[in-house]
């Protein structure tokens, strides 16, 4: 029996072949021809489900605006949708419009965005509906000039990050001046900003960081009495957008969020006030949701390493590369049963490499892994979020296709 630090009930290997919701991958990927994303929705659920349950712990009205910068794949949304657990966390005009065309009522979504445009404002008008949240004093300017009377909320820098495994890359805030927000020595002259400019801050956002877990709660603890100063400042706060961020394990060592002791901090904090709760996650409801399925191009010994070259690059994955988050490639068809392909004196040491010609288009280098050949089917686990969403098309590789998994039905 291998103990894979990845396995679910919904995500395992079923004799030879890797599973997600009960699908084979590599049959799925095949059929799909080419690299493919596959996104579970019933693991999209459970994430869902879960957060609620925490949430619901803290005895606090709660919202979760799901951050679609994550994955913006169509029908998953709608699938969200349609599950009533959630609205949406927009941060461009274009985003909101595909919210809308997926089903969400703009009192479902909220609005948080930077560096914002008055084309991106002028959208915004149009729809009172959606909840803005304001990062600087310029943007409150040109909100109170167009859209006098609203309710907003200031998002807000508490000069303190958090990120997964300390990644400063990963952290929105912290020692560093980010451009997210309004720092606490400007907040008074931002609420005095929106007063003149009739606008209501009726609420507080902050987002720190992306992807904490366990070892980062007590730094996000301190983030979030730093935020009730903000919070004190305001004359009748109704409401506290704690940002996304939440992370998920990429690595054995990691260990799931302790949900018991996320929402505690939140009811210790601001459960006294009497506001509302929102959260804005991506990531903690889609990351380990999706897959990519990848074809060995090349398995071949370069001086003294192993390379699986594969038929996508880090155009279509890009966390890798960009913020250094630890890649786990999984061999979806094994060429014998899981404990002997997998056992230790079966494994070589190989290193993934990707089809961009770009020496950093490496998913896993080093990594012990069953022996693979040209053709067989690999799966890059933890590629629902930031993965599609971010995908480019250098070298003009083309995206990777799309696929919600349900229950019996790819779509
Ligand atoms: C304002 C804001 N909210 C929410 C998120 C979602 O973050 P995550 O996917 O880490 O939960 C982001 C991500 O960058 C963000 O910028």
């Amino acid at each position: 029996m291998v103990d894979f630090w990845w396995a679910r009930p919904d995500l395992r290997y079923v004799s030879n072949r890797l599973l997600l919701g009960g699908h084979d991958l590599a049959a799925a990927a095949a059929a799909a021809g080419g690299p493919a994303f596959f996104y579970s929705g019933e693991r999209v659920l459970d994430n869902l489900r879960r957060l609620k349950r925490a949430l619901d712990a803290t005895g606090m009205d709660s919202s979760i605006r799901y951050a679609m910068k994550a994955n913006r794949f169509a029908p998953l949304l709608t699938w969200m949708k349609m599950s009533g657990l959630c609205g949406i966390d927009a941060c461009s005009p274009a985003e909101v419009r595909h919210a809308v065309q997926c089903g969400f009522d703009t009192a479902e979504i909220s609005y948080t965005a930077t560096s914002v445009s008055d084309a991106d404002l002028a959208v915004l008008a149009r729809q009172p509906g959606i909840w803005i949240n304001a990062d600087s004093l310029s943007m409150i300017r040109r909100l109170g000039r167009l859209m006098p009377g609203r309710s907003i909320g200031i998002r807000v820098n508490p000069a303190m990050g958090v990120g997964y495994g300390d990644n400063d890359l990963l952290c929105y805030s912290g020692d560093r001046t980010s451009k997210f927000g309004i720092y606490r020595e400007q907040f008074t002259e931002a609420l005095e900003l929106a007063r003149q400019a009739g606008l209501t801050v009726d609420g507080i956002h902050f987002h720190v960081g992306c992807g904490y877990l366990n070892a980062q709660l007590d730094a996000w603890g301190s983030v979030l009495r730093e935020c009730r100063w903000f919070l004190d400042q305001l004359d009748r706060p109704r409401l506290v957008n704690l940002g996304g961020g939440l992370g998920v394990p990429h690595v054995a060592t990691d260990r799931p969020l302790d949900l018991d002791a996320w929402s505690a901090l939140i009811r210790q904090n601001f459960s006294g006030y009497g506001v509302s709760v929102w959260v804005e996650p991506g990531d903690y409801i889609v990351k380990d949701a999706g897959v990519l399925m990848l074809q060995v191009t090349l398995a071949e010994e370069k001086r003294n390493t192993l390379f699986y070259g594969v038929d996508g690059g880090f155009n279509l994955a890009i966390e890798p590369a960009f913020y250094n988050l630890p890649c786990e490639p999984v061999p979806a068809v094994l060429n014998t049963d899981v404990a002997e392909a997998w056992a230790p004196s079966a494994l070589k040491q190989a290193t993934i490499a990707g089809n961009i010609n770009e020496a950093l288009d490496l998913f896993a280098q080093n990594r012990p892994l069953p022996v693979m050949r040209e053709g067989d089917y690999l799966a890059l686990l933890n590629a629902g979020g930031y993965a599609a969403a971010m995908a480019s098309n250098h070298c003009m590789r083309s995206p990777a296709t799309e696929h919600l998994l349900l229950q019996g039905v790819v779509a």
